[in-house]
């Protein structure tokens, strides 16, 4: 210990003590900016490299893996002696605060950052992500995100791994379910709304997390749907389907991003300096940290793009990952690295101070326990209100996907009803992957049997079988389930995927309902009885008999704590479904991918059966089951002509697209208004249709509502050969309806 030592730590006391004062919320945004900048140098100067270097690393707590876990010596030694700068999967106030204590002991004091996936909820499980993606409503998507937090902050967490913002066109992939599905431009919004969530006022405020954006980049383009495969993708296709909802995030200030498992043309993307350094910090600006995926730092080696963690460890940094989360290659090499003259000390340095920031910004540095307040843990344990509004969020995502002779909604007078199916029974799998397990679960989840229960009187009789477990082949239950569909005036199905079927490394081949469970909807369905069937999945399934024959079809997904509940309200009618699809269902494993926003070909089929020299499979239709933006209503709505303004416009001028919408039936309900262009000839060619725009409008049985979309020449830019973000005068295609296939069309001309 050097005199210099105590003359730092007075300096370091004093800059600590000034910060309390004034890290407030109140300073304009560019002071305060600049002002925790010089905090954090004031901090930066006072460190060694290997304080710097453990402020680079971030180590998963040893109470719940979500990733290969590495035992490697004693964590909480490692906290004291300086060599963690965060810990992931560590929650609850007493943890939280117990291991802060241990960082309180360092030389330096420099607060720990508390990390979790708190994807769609933590105490209140939300429906998954790609569920609240269907209900294209981002109060509700922003307001789910809030809570989330609200509830992770008072459970002293600082840091959400969410959103993921990767665009997913193939539902093989089992991490679709973690997204906003296939489009850039919903997928934009939805990152927005997200991050606005997750941040809430602003880092600083004690029910704020820092979000963070994923997996940068191309994550969800993994080849054959199979998770962590490479991905080989034009850089045009980058930018202009897989980029923008990152971009997007970014603009929002999402505070940090995480880099991906994948590797991207060749260069896996934790080692991928285009995607880090020159596209995020360099032409974006982004100012947060980036952390690597789970240990993705040291599968550099595997990937065979390092030799080993050394240069495993040289390649991240150099490439602008700041942190490296769970890998060990960076507190293992870096102060090698540094000495060997392999990394430059102010590449350590930028890395650092991007995390010191954050913490700063965070008000870790005034009160290092200020997220660990067990008062305000216990107030949102058991909070009505999040539960309330989780019930509300999840009927919003239940998609209508068919309703014959409108059979939905049912009378609360209904006598006899059967529920059969594996899931109709169950709790635990309401929630989906990446949702917390806690001990009072089974008291909290409503699953579809206790909601349906909730809803009816005595009058009604409920009975139920389960007919077949979710994925085997036995068929054993089916006739006691054909019994009691007999017995029942109308029967409820409930099938689907497991949560453990969807999700991280839950890729599948095949994703059609999984075991016997459409034989089993073939068997009652047979019997005569009007059936309707509810369809939990984390992804698009494959279930064509069931979409053509049954009477209806309730897309369910993974609805979160209040799923049952949910269910009734939509069953009975207390809520008229207005979910639309935010990606395109196939009707066969070998059309993937298929997504709406798709290029015309020299050979464009003229129809279904048009097979002559086209381009076109001779055994399938080329499009969907279900398109992009498709979902029903208890009532119907009717589109007029689009009328425009003027046919034609200059840049720096405008067009406006008007429709009346009219609701032509019984109910009350909600339509999502899409608007579509199609830039007819480009430099480059362009998809037929994208999405552009969207309003939801509720109408009263019987009214009529004139919708106007604004249309500018910035709305039609694009990436052109050069990646140049330009529009082009010529001719576009506007179409508007309630999905992306049904639609009203018109055109207009962009003028020099
Ligand atoms: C996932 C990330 C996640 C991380 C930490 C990884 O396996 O890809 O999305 O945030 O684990 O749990």
């Amino acid at each position: 210990m050097t005199r210099s030592f105590f003359k730092n730590l007075f300096a370091f006391t004093i800059m600590i003590s000034h910060l309390t004062i004034c890290e407030s919320q109140n300073f304009p945004k560019k002071n305060r900016e600049q002002r925790i900048g010089q905090k954090a140098d004031s901090v930066l100067r006072l460190m060694t490299l290997d304080e710097k270097i453990g402020q680079m690393n971030q180590y998963n707590g040893d109470w719940e893996a979500t990733g290969p876990i590495t035992n490697d010596g004693d964590k909480q030694n490692q906290i004291r002696m300086g060599m963690l700068g965060s810990m992931l999967n560590v929650t609850g106030v007493e943890h939280t605060r117990e291991l802060q204590q241990m960082a309180m002991k360092t030389r330096l004091k420099i607060p720990l950052l508390f990390g979790q996936d708190i994807i769609h909820g933590y105490r209140t499980t939300f429906p998954i992500p790609l569920a609240e993606a269907a209900s294209w409503d981002l109060d509700a998507i922003e307001l789910s995100a809030r809570i989330a937090a609200t509830e992770a902050a008072a459970a002293g967490v600082h840091w959400t791994f969410a959103p993921m913002v990767d665009i997913a066109r193939d539902p093989r992939w089992g991490r679709i379910m973690e997204g906003a599905g296939e489009d850039p431009y919903l997928g934009s919004l939805i990152a927005v709304a997200r991050v606005k969530g997750f941040q809430g006022k602003g880092l600083g405020s004690t029910d704020a997390l820092m979000a963070c954006a994923k997996h940068f980049a191309a994550y969800g383009a993994a080849t054959g749907g199979r998770d962590y495969n490479s991905v080989d993708m034009s850089l045009r296709m980058l930018w202009e389907t897989y980029l923008p909802p990152f971009r997007a995030a970014e603009e929002a200030g999402v505070a940090t991003f995480m880099n991906s498992f994948n590797d991207l043309n060749g260069i896996p993307a934790t080692g991928n300096a285009y995607l880090q350094r020159d596209i995020l910090k360099g032409r974006w600006k982004f100012k947060g940290f980036v952390v690597s995926d789970w240990g993705s730092v040291g599968e550099m080696i595997p990937h065979g793009y390092a030799k080993d963690n050394y240069e495993a460890a040289m390649e991240a940094v150099i490439a602008g990952c700041d942190m490296d989360m769970e890998s060990r290659s960076y507190i293992k090499n870096l102060s090698k690295l540094v000495n060997d003259g392999k990394l430059s000390l102010g590449s350590i340095n930028d890395a650092v101070k991007r995390i010191l920031i954050k913490k700063f910004e965070m008000g870790l540095f005034d009160d290092p326990f200020r997220f660990c307040n067990k008062e305000r843990e216990q107030q949102q344990w058991n909070n009505k209100d999040n539960l309330n509004a989780e019930r509300q969020i999840a009927e919003k995502t239940i998609v209508l996907l068919r309703n014959e002779n409108q059979i939905l909604p049912l009378s609360r007078q209904t006598k006899t009803i059967a529920l059969i199916g594996p899931f109709i029974k169950s709790v635990r799998d309401n929630l989906g992957f990446w949702s917390y397990i806690w001990p009072d679960d089974s008291a909290r989840i409503i699953s579809p049997w206790q909601g349906i229960q909730n809803k009816l009187g005595k009058e009604s009789k409920l009975l139920y079988a389960r007919g077949c477990n979710i994925n085997d082949s036995s068929t054993s239950g089916f006739a006691e389930a054909v019994e009691v569909a007999k017995q029942a005036d109308i029967v409820i199905m409930n099938v689907g995927e497991a949560a453990d079927m969807s999700g991280e490394a839950k890729s599948r081949s095949n994703i059609h309902l999984p075991g016997v469970q459409e034989e089993l909807i073939m068997a009652i369905q047979a019997t005569g009885k009007p059936v309707i069937v509810m369809i939990n999945a984390g992804r698009p399934l494959i279930f064509n008999w069931t979409a053509d024959h049954v009477a209806a079809i309730l897309y369910t997904w993974w609805l979160g704590t209040e799923a049952g509940d949910a269910m009734a309200d939509v069953i009975f009618g207390d809520y008229n479904p207005s979910a639309k699809l935010p990606v395109s269902f196939p009707r066969s494993e070998g059309q993937i991918p298929v997504y709406y926003n798709h290029f015309n070909t020299g050979r464009p089929p003229k129809n279904d059966s048009d097979l002559n020299y086209v381009s076109a499979y001779i055994d399938l239709p080329n499009d969907p089951k279900f398109p992009f933006g498709y979902g029903l209503s208890y009532t119907s709505f009717s589109f007029s002509g689009i009328d425009l303004n003027k046919k034609s416009f200059r840049p720096g001028d405008s067009l406006t697209a008007s429709i009346t919408v009219t609701n032509t039936g019984k109910f009350d309900g909600k339509e999502t208004v899409q608007l579509y262009i199609r830039d007819l000839v480009g430099s480059v060619v362009r998809p037929v249709k994208e999405l552009k725009n969207f309003q939801q409008i509720f109408l009263r049985a019987g009214d009529s509502k004139k919708i106007s979309f604004t249309i500018t020449a910035d709305m039609l830019r694009f990436y052109n050969n050069k990646l140049d973000y330009v529009f082009e005068p010529g001719d576009f295609m506007i179409f508007i309806g309630g999905n992306s296939k049904d639609v009203k069309e018109s055109s207009f001309t962009l003028l020099k």
